[in-house]
């Protein structure tokens, strides 16, 4: 087995920035200080060639700290060091930033009216936290949240241990599709038909802003891949063709022993961590699948460069564990939270957009989740209890169900064997009952709903309220 040599790592990270994988966020601000400097976000528009053909105009983006990088963006924080943002929002629209995954104050949560106010253009709001986890996250709106990420405002968020394991290299992938015509330009962002079904697809498919993207990494090197699914409407079932990779970490939290890759099935809002061994020859490419589609696609390659530095999957080590709260399952209240499909048309205008339609709910209520009537909280909890949810989908589709501000284990299920795994995002399969086990140890109001946006938005949202 090799270790990671110093050498080796320097030869690493030397590819990494070259390959515009770079840490210049980070590096923006003196760690040492309590109130670090804010990283400035501005919401605004470009033009990115998205179908490897024609400019596309009206692109929405964040741009980090006033100057064009690579896009998408990648922000980059540290476990346990402060960190802010400010974002300034050059849109015609309202918009906020949600943290996805990140375990801070309800205040910095980003959903408008339950935890801050809209932000309206040219105004600014002040995002202020501490990150209390390593991983792979993303950030993204929680204001006419369709339309926004629909044309692009999603980036992944990093944070970064002291403890992480070398790698040879990191890549990042965000993996998402677009609405185009045929001229490449925005076609409507839904099809009621489809968003009272599974939701409605992009019609050119994409990663890192690119059809099919072909990323570097040192031949036979150990290479870790961030990825993170922030379509609005796609699962994907992923595999990797002409390379081995080992799963580290699954939605942010890391698996307590790195397990072979075989399909990884990834849901709108989850993360995958790889450790990928390279192929050993210069110039020979891996290939990332989606093999959920009838014909697959290949999601992204990766390009062996260099002389073979002769990793081997038993040398990806296990990521540190994040704190947990290990909920008390049998001494716990239960919540039922029954999803469904509605006929009622309970559509609301908002400053943060409606879809003018309502197909589904929580409980039988339908709310889009960014209202300024919000209904009363689905339960009222009390912290530092432990609590479980007795999810029940009722319906033919599968919903990724999102939970804000705190994470949950999967304790069991009717449909598979489960395992006991930490997250925020959980893909309920059709006509799956699921009991997601929590401490409720994060004080504030917080949304959970449907991570396929155009549920969310025709009413499949709610909020706990933890006091
Ligand atoms: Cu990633 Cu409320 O969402
Ligand atoms: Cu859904």
């Amino acid at each position: 087995m090799h270790s990671l040599s110093r050498r080796t790592l320097l030869k690493g990270s030397a590819l990494l920035a070259a390959y515009g994988g770079g840490m210049g966020i980070a590096s923006r601000f003196n760690r040492a200080e309590a109130a670090p400097a804010p990283v400035e976000m501005e919401a605004r528009t470009t033009a990115a060639v998205l179908d490897g053909k024609n400019l596309t105009k009206n692109v929405y983006t964040y741009v980090l700290g006033g100057h064009d990088g690579p896009m998408p963006p990648v922000l980059r924080l540290r476990r346990g060091e402060p960190f802010a943002a400010r974002l300034v929002n050059s849109l015609d629209d309202a918009t906020t930033i949600h943290w996805h995954g990140l375990r801070i104050p309800n205040a910095m949560d980003g959903v408008p009216f339950l935890t801050q106010p809209y932000v309206y253009k040219g105004d600014r709001f002040d995002y202020a936290f501490t990150p209390p986890d390593a991983g792979t996250f993303w950030y993204h709106p929680h204001c006419s949240t369709l339309e926004q990420m629909g044309r692009g405002m999603t980036g992944l968020l990093i944070v970064e241990d002291s403890k992480d394991p070398l790698f040879d290299a990191e890549l990042t992938l965000n993996l998402r599709d677009w609405r185009l015509g045929a001229d490449g330009q925005f076609i409507e962002m839904f099809k009621p038909r489809d968003t009272a079904r599974a939701g409605t697809f992009g019609t050119v498919r994409g990663a890192n802003w690119s059809p099919e993207p072909r990323l570097d990494a040192p031949a036979g090197g150990l290479v870790r891949l961030r990825l993170a699914n922030t379509d609005v409407t796609r699962l994907y079932n992923l595999k990797l063709d002409g390379a081995v990779a080992m799963v580290l970490a699954l939605d942010g939290q890391p698996l307590a022993t790195p397990r072979p890759l075989d399909m990884a099935v990834v849901a709108p809002g989850q993360r995958l961590d790889l450790a990928i061994v390279m192929p050993a020859s210069e110039g020979l490419e891996a290939a990332l699948m989606d093999s959920r589609p009838s014909t697959p696609k290949v999601v992204a390659r990766f390009r062996s460069l260099g002389a073979s530095l002769k990793r081997a999957a038993g040398d990806a080590t296990p990521l540190q564990p994040n704190p947990f709260h290990e909920p008390d399952v049998a001494g716990a209240e239960h919540i039922p939270l029954v999803l469904s499909a509605t006929a009622e048309n309970a559509a609301r205008d908002s400053v943060c957009g409606t879809l003018g339609y309502s197909f589904w709910a929580i409980n039988k209520v339908v709310w889009p989740g960014d209202t300024p009537d919000p209904m009363a909280p689905l339960a009222e909890l009390k912290l530092g209890r432990s609590y479980v949810f007795d999810l029940a989908n009722t319906t033919p589709h599968a919903h990724p169900i999102h939970l804000h501000g705190m994470n949950f284990k999967v304790v069991s299920s009717s449909r598979r064997a489960v395992e006991p795994v930490i997250s925020d995002t959980y893909l309920v399969l059709p006509d799956e009952k699921v009991q997601l086990a929590f401490v409720a140890d994060n004080p504030g109001d917080w949304v959970l709903h449907c991570h396929i946006i155009e549920h969310q938005k025709t009413g499949m949202t709610s909020y706990i309220r933890v006091t």
